[in-house]
């Protein structure tokens, strides 16, 4: 583990398209166990920075630590296999087959890669942690649906499952109640945070629900036009003068 009990080393990452400064400069560190949200107004650079972390991205400048060790520039598998999971801000799951497959096909990928799945990780294994994964989302009596026929909501939570049969050490999760109704919104909170204690996750969240992020989060930095502008515990963030500026200023469209 790295020092600090620090799963997660942004440091002073820039990310530019072209001309464009999608990220300048962000530093931050997500400690073990720790839910962390990343929010900001529209193309403030919180899915560039998810990018970045997970290997979409290189960065144009600075460095990423995972759990000690620089991850910067690595290829993305490199980056999933070291334990770091991500779900897409569209919901990204294989539609043909059923909710059951979809999670043992993630998992079982995960245990091949790492070489468990002739050792430790046996099917029945597999199945069991997919059987589980599904029980903790509510998904279970669904496991025989094609998943093309759940509903958005259940589909966004099949998405989180594929993502952590995949056993990670960190999730990022970008905006995971997007079009989510607000009882659906409230559930998958709840859940988010119940799961993630239960299972020692570390969880780095972008989300658009202010309430969402204000009941979730240990720790939340905002980004503005690429920069990050404030970090800290949510009450110090509702009440900074420079994000409800950056929230309620002037359009930016
Ligand atoms: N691959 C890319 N090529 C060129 N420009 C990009 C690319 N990805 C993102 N951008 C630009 O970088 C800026 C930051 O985009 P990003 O998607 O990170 O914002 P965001 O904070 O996730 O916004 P949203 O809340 O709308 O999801 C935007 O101006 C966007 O148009
Ligand atoms: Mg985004």
């Amino acid at each position: 583990m790295a020092r600090d009990g620090v799963v997660l080393e942004v440091d002073a990452v820039s990310k530019s398209f072209g001309a464009l400064a999608a990220l300048s400069k962000v530093s931050l560190a997500v400690r073990a166990g720790q839910i962390f949200s990343v929010i900001g107004p529209n193309g403030a650079g919180k899915s560039t920075l998810f990018n970045v972390v997970s290997g979409l991205h290189v960065p144009t400048a600075g460095r990423v630590r995972f759990r000690g060790q620089e991850i910067t520039g690595l290829a993305p598998e490199t980056i999933n296999r070291l334990g770091v999971a991500k779900t897409f801000q569209i919901t990204n799951i294989f539609p043909q087959i059923s909710v059951f497959e979809n999670v043992r096909v993630a998992a079982q990928s995960r245990a091949h890669e790492s070489g468990r799945l002739s050792s430790l990780w046996r099917l029945p294994d597999v199945e069991a942690g997919a059987a589980d994964l599904l029980r903790a989302f509510g998904l279970l009596p669904k496991r025989d649906e094609l998943a093309e026929n759940l509903s958005h909501g259940e589909q966004r939570y099949l998405e989180i499952c594929l993502a952590l049969a995949t056993e990670p050490t960190l999730v990022l999760l970008d905006e995971p109640t997007a079009g989510m109704t607000p009882r659906e919104t409230r559930e998958a909170t709840a859940l988010i945070r119940q799961i993630a204690s239960a299972r020692g996750l570390t969880v780095l969240l972008i989300e658009h629900d202010m309430s969402v992020v204000m009941g979730i989060s240990d720790r939340i930095a905002v980004l503005h036009f690429g920069e990050k502008i404030a970090e800290g515990a949510p009450e110090q963030i509702r009440n900074d003068p420079k994000v409800v500026e950056a929230y309620l200023g002037p359009p930016e469209d």
